[in-house]
This record gives C-alpha cells, structure tokens and sequence, in this order.
C-alpha cells in the first residue's frame, strides 16, 4: 500500500482523476470500478472536465459499480445508478451497454449477485477500482465483520453507515437498511486500486485502516493484502498518520509520481 497527501480535497481528487485517465490512455479497454459518494463526486467532475477539454475517451471502456441499495429501482432519485447518470455517464462516451451496477430491485437479489460476479469474470476482472471509505471503515458496504474473502452479496448497514448517508434520503426513516456490494474478495481480486478519502471526518477511520491491523472491524484494512494499493488523502484525512513525513517523500521523490506532482 502506499499513501500520497495532496494539500487539499481538490488536489487530492484530481491525482485520483489523473491516475484513472493514465489507465484509460495507456489501455483504452480498461476495465474499470467505480464507487459512489460525495467524496467522488470531485472525481467525476475531473473526468467529465478531461473528456471534454483534454479527449479523454472512455468509449472502449467498461464500467462496474461497488454496490447499489436493496429495493431502489434504477430511476430512483437515490439510487447508485442514478447518481452514476448524473455525475458522470451522460456527460462522457461510455457506451450504455457496457456501465453496470447491481440492481438492487432484482426479484432474486442472490442471483442477481451471481450474475455480477459472472459478468465481472467475463469482462476479464477490474484492471483499476475506485473506492472511498465510510466511517465505519468500509469499502463499498463491506460493514464490520464482513469476511475478508466475501463476494457480491446482500449486506446489511451498520448505524455509522445509516447516519452518514441519511442525509441523502432526508433522515434515517427514509434510508434502505441494506445494500448489494461486491465483497472485500471481490476488491482483493482487483488488479489495482485507489482508495481517495478526504476532510477530519475520515483522519480517524484512515489511520486506522492504513497503520492498524488488518480485521474484519474494519474492512478498508484488508486493502493491505492488495498487490498494488494507493491511498490518496488530504491533508485533513491525513491528520492521525503517524509515518506522514515517508509518504511525503515518496510522493515528492518516486519517479512514479513524477509526472503527477
Ligand atoms: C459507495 C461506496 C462507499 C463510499 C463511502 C464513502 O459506492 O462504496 O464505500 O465510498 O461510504 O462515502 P462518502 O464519500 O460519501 O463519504
């Protein structure tokens, strides 16, 4: 794993817009996952902002989303797919036929995660996975106690995780209590991935998933088993890091990163 602090939540996006963009150029087939949030949003407007001022094109490349909540229809105004609609499909030439999500109002929702993990498996697996992390330590809705080789399932969602995205259905009442999500195996399995978090809400849960062990407790830990990690962090999130002068110096000195600083 390896960690880079950017000044602010801007810059810290627009590293992790740049690393997707290196992808799709050096591999115009990439295969690529995506997540939600309002973390991602930052991203989404760099990509949409690349395609449009820089050509970046996205229309070789194929798309799969983390997760998506149980009983939402795809029109929904909450919905994964809705928020994919907006924030980054119909603003670029990804080709309709080739975005997916779990659909979270699929009559069987245990078949509808078997036909994800098939269709993943078909397109050849996940060359870059985009992820952010919940306060309470997941990726994707990988909640505590998740096991650390799970595959897309139906999951339910811890309360840090209602609180946090609570706002978004106007209050608690209104939010579905469980989600479909890829598993944390499913993650592992990716051939690279980049975790971005930023703001203080995030410093504690970071550090802890960073520079703690690796549990179940905590998913986003497991991301130290990953062949080819990189978090990207603000300089808020980056607050209860304790090696933050070594990954400052990887990112001003790794020829890696050279063309990005
Ligand atoms: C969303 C997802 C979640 C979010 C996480 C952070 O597809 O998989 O793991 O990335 O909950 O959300 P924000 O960015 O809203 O803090």
């Amino acid at each position: 794993m390896e960690v880079l602090i950017q000044a602010d939540a801007e810059r810290a996006a627009l590293l992790v817009a740049r690393i997707v963009a290196g992808e799709v150029r050096a591999n115009p087939r990439a295969v690529l996952g995506l997540a939600t949030g309002g973390t991602m949003e930052r991203v989404y407007r760099q990509l949409v902002r690349m395609h449009r001022e820089e050509r970046l094109d996205f229309s070789g490349c194929t798309t799969f989303n983390l997760d998506e909540y149980v009983g939402l229809a795809p029109d929904d105004l909450n919905s994964y797919h809705r928020y994919m609609r907006e924030h980054l499909f119909r603003h670029v030439n990804l080709a309709p036929g080739k975005t997916h999500l779990p659909h979270g109002n699929a009559p069987d929702l245990a078949a509808e995660c078997r036909r994800y993990e098939e269709l993943l498996q078909q397109a050849g697996g996940i060359d870059l996975q985009l992820l952010g992390i919940g306060t309470s330590g997941h990726i994707g809705f990988n909640e505590p106690l998740s096991a650390l080789r799970s595959r897309t399932r139906e999951k339910a969602l811890t309360p840090a995780t209602v609180k946090q995205n609570a706002p978004y259905f106007g209050g608690e009442d209104k939010m579905p209590r469980r989600a479909l999500t890829m598993g944390v195996g499913t993650i592992l399995d990716t051939r690279r991935c980049v975790l971005l978090a930023t703001g203080a809400s995030k410093a504690e849960i970071i550090a802890r998933a960073v520079e703690g062990p690796i549990t179940s407790m905590i998913t986003a830990s497991a991301l130290q088993w990953h062949p080819r990690c990189t978090v990207v962090v603000d300089e808020e999130a980056a607050a209860q890091l304790q090696e933050k002068e070594y990954y400052r110096w990887i990112f001003a000195n790794e020829p890696e990163w050279e063309s990005y600083r």
